[in-house]
């Protein structure tokens, strides 16, 4: 099991590019089903969400083709003979965002046969609001043996009001309404970029929405869709991470290739806790060590609000900051993973149901650390930077997931980090990372 070996104390210095969006790529990989045209997708992260994803749509008969390019990936996705309808448990339960295809696989053979996700590390991550969507829309659905079986001659148009805002919910219903008989008209949507990304897409596949971006969106439906070829917007969980790990060393850190237009709070966040923070562009965001960085609190929302998903790389930073930080988890129901790990190293925190209290400046020292889920990896990864000595951070796979080549780019701006296999002891792992 691969695990990086992180010296800390170097400040970051450089350009780091961001990768495409994961949290994009995984829907408009899903919307490919909606056609028997072909769908090419640019800029996509070579991640393992993304060839999960990939063997889930073969082993449903689609052709997937992974062209890896310089520096970015393209796909292409031909979904003309779908010999399969399933989504089998044993790719569903890697990747629980395999929910994704139930609503294009529905609207498109008129049946879908869906491993019911599990939870995770982070939450019970129920799918309940899309399957009472898609019941709106006229499917029939059934539940059994670990399964959700949905069937529909079509589904048609309906008025659907989410009970909470769900990001994959919005995005599975949107696809299911754009081949639907009718009109669509939801309410009470996710409004996050990767919303807008999907939405984009499908609009350039011929579907007629208005609205996605918003809380209201309206679909059209039609009777069939065309391929499209579509660039994946850059990632801004992996470019809000990146502009923290340049906070928290004290460094001198670009991050190019990102939408500095979906970075409002987290630049705020960091402009409030005395970062410098300059926003050089549309797509280029400066961060400079601040003279002291000063205790800030967070409530995380959803889109324009402050990240879930970046809840726990802001925590890491908040050990550093002068005073009490609050940090509340409104959205996840067990986010705090990262805590008791960060609490290893050093930091002064404790969590009191959904409100973890941080107590800063704490000086960190380099340990052996365990990943638990994809953003308490990058917050303990962040924590290792600036802890003194040298940390084991095990389990990177959960990063893998969906942080492209993350060691090289922090390497390439003057960390020390190395990513070892079975290594056992720090010892060993000073003796190779020096
Ligand atoms: C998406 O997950 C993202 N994943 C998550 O990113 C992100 O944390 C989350 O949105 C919130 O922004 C992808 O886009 C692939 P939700 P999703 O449905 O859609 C409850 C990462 O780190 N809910 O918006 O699964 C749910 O339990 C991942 O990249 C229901 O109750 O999240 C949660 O409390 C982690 N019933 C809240 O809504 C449902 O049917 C928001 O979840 C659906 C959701």
């Amino acid at each position: 099991m691969d695990k990086f070996v992180i010296r800390g104390g170097n400040p970051l210095v450089g350009t780091i590019r961001i990768s495409g969006a994961k949290n994009s790529a995984l829907p408009c990989m899903a919307a490919a089903l909606l056609t028997e045209d072909e769908v090419t997708l640019e800029n996509i992260p070579r991640v393992r969400d993304i060839e999960t994803e990939r063997r889930l749509l073969a082993s449903m008969g689609a052709e997937v083709g992974l062209h890896e390019g310089e520096l970015k990936d393209r796909t292409t996705i031909d979904c003309r003979r779908l010999s399969d309808p399933v989504a089998r448990y044993e790719i569903v339960k890697t990747m629980r965002a395999s929910s994704l295809v139930l609503g294009p696989l529905l609207a498109r053979t008129g049946m879908a046969r869906v491993a019911i996700p599990g939870g995770c590390a982070i939450g019970g991550r129920p799918i309940d609001l899309h399957i009472k969507g898609l019941e709106k829309m006229g499917a029939a659905i059934t539940q059994e043996h670990g399964y959700i079986e949905a069937r529909a001659c079509r589904l048609r148009g309906a008025h659907l009001v989410f009970d909470k805002i769900t990001v994959t919910g919005t995005e599975d219903l949107l696809m299911a309404a754009v081949l639907a008989d009718g009109d669509t008209l939801m309410e009470n949507c996710a409004r996050e970029p990767e919303v807008v990304d999907l939405a984009a897409l499908l609009i350039a596949m011929g579907a007629q929405i208005e609205g996605a971006g918003t809380s209201t969106i309206r679909v059209r439906g039609v009777s069939s869709l065309h391929g499209a070829h579509f660039r994946i917007n850059p990632d801004r969980i992996e470019a809000g991470t990146f502009l923290i790990a340049g906070a928290i060393t004290g460094g001198d850190l670009i991050v190019a290739n990102c939408n500095s237009a979906h970075l409002g709070a987290v630049i705020a966040k960091l402009h409030e806790a005395g970062a410098r923070i300059d926003v050089l562009g549309p797509d280029a965001v400066r961060v400079r060590a601040a003279a002291k960085l000063r205790a800030a609190d967070i409530s995380t929302e959803e889109y324009p609000g402050f990240p879930t998903d970046m809840q726990a790389q802001y925590m890491a930073l908040a050990t550093q900051a002068e005073g009490v930080s609050l940090v509340r988890e409104n959205i996840f129901e067990n986010r705090f993973m990262h805590v008791q790990e960060l609490v290893r190293m050093g930091a002064n925190i404790k969590v009191d149901g959904s409100t973890a209290t941080v107590r800063g400046p704490a000086r960190l020292s380099a340990a052996a650390v365990m990943c638990s889920d994809l953003r308490a990896s990058a917050s303990l990864v962040l924590a290792a930077l600036v802890a003194e000595g040298e940390s084991i951070v095990d389990r990177v796979y959960h990063m893998d997931r969906g942080y492209e080549r993350f060691e090289e780019k922090l390497r390439g701006v003057g960390a020390q980090i190395q990513r070892m296999g079975n290594v056992f002891t720090p010892r060993e792992a000073a003796a190779v990372a020096d």
